[in-house]
């Protein structure tokens, strides 16, 4: 367990979180990296969450550059793998320990959790080294993975704004509704509803935007207030018809929460607009139970 430092007081008690995804060092372009590293240790954020594909083949090299990328950022960092962070290709180690470069080059946990005075956010890997079904790169819930987050979620103490962060996408974007889901994706998103989930963070898809899962969550007081947030590639390439982004996160002293995509404009990440843009400002400062 991580704890903050608790740095929002100057900010007027306004949380911040940056949520970036899909850095792909390996597929990084360089001016984008050293031009997030400047902004975000400008003016720190309190948790920068990182929802794995930190790597294109999860190569020596490119955790390498991913470490000392971290390694130069002035806030609290949380990291899950994605699927590009396990080798594929070396099988033995693959099936063997497919998250020993993971723990060599990032940290010892794949499932990391952070708390401090205002938000609990908890790791969920949902890179998985084989399964029943041939696309590797899917990702999925398992029983195991799932019982364990939701008992971490249930031991936080009760006032924290709770977020699950994790590579795969639990509800499609817009722009894609056919997107495939991680598998066990109903089953997790009511379960983390139960526990009163706020934020779950994630990528994959390289496509930016926020989701709320109404006809998938039970009938409770945890209905509406569930939301799925998707970040596009941060610094990498690999690009799906829009710009590199991450999310600036800002959640108030009343767990207001306010969601905001942060682009490169091909210079500078002086963009931020409101990422569900056809919503008022009233539903984008949902109110949190
Ligand atoms: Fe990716
Ligand atoms: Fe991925």
């Amino acid at each position: 367990m991580q704890d903050g430092a608790g740095g929002n007081e100057a900010r007027g008690g306004t949380h911040r979180i940056a949520h970036l995804s899909d850095l792909h060092f390996g597929a990084e372009i360089p001016e984008v990296v050293e031009a997030l590293v400047d902004t975000l240790n400008r003016d720190p954020p309190d948790l920068i969450a990182i929802s794995g594909d930190l790597t294109m083949r999860a190569r020596t090299a490119e955790f390498e550059a991913a470490r000392a990328f971290m390694g130069r950022l002035r806030a609290p960092i949380l990291a899950v793998p994605g699927n590009h962070d396990i080798v594929g290709y070396l099988m033995a180690e693959r099936f063997l320990d497919p998250f020993a470069r993971w723990r060599r080059f990032v940290g010892p946990e794949t499932e990391p959790v952070f708390q401090d005075g205002r938000i609990g956010v908890v790791g969920l890997n949902t890179a998985r080294r084989a399964g029943f079904y041939l696309d590797w790169s899917r990702g999925r819930v398992g029983q195991g993975r799932l019982a364990r987050c939701l008992a971490r979620l249930e031991a936080l103490p009760p006032g924290l704004v709770r977020i699950v962060v994790a590579h795969h996408p639990f509800l499609p974007p817009r722009a894609a509704p056919e997107s495939r889901l991680v598998g066990g994706a109903a089953r997790a998103l009511e379960g983390f509803a139960r526990q009163g989930v706020r934020l779950v963070l994630s990528g994959h898809l390289h496509v930016g935007d926020v989701a709320e899962p109404a006809a998938m969550v039970p009938d409770d007081a945890a209905k509406g207030q569930l939301t799925v947030v998707l970040s596009a590639t941060s610094t990498s390439r690999r690009l799906r018809g829009e710009p590199n982004a991450y999310n600036e996160i800002r959640i108030g002293p009343d767990r207001r929460v306010e969601i905001l995509a942060r682009s490169w404009d091909g210079s500078s990440w002086a963009i931020a607009r409101p990422q569900r843009t056809d919503a008022a400002p009233a539903e984008i400062l949902a109110p949190s139970g």
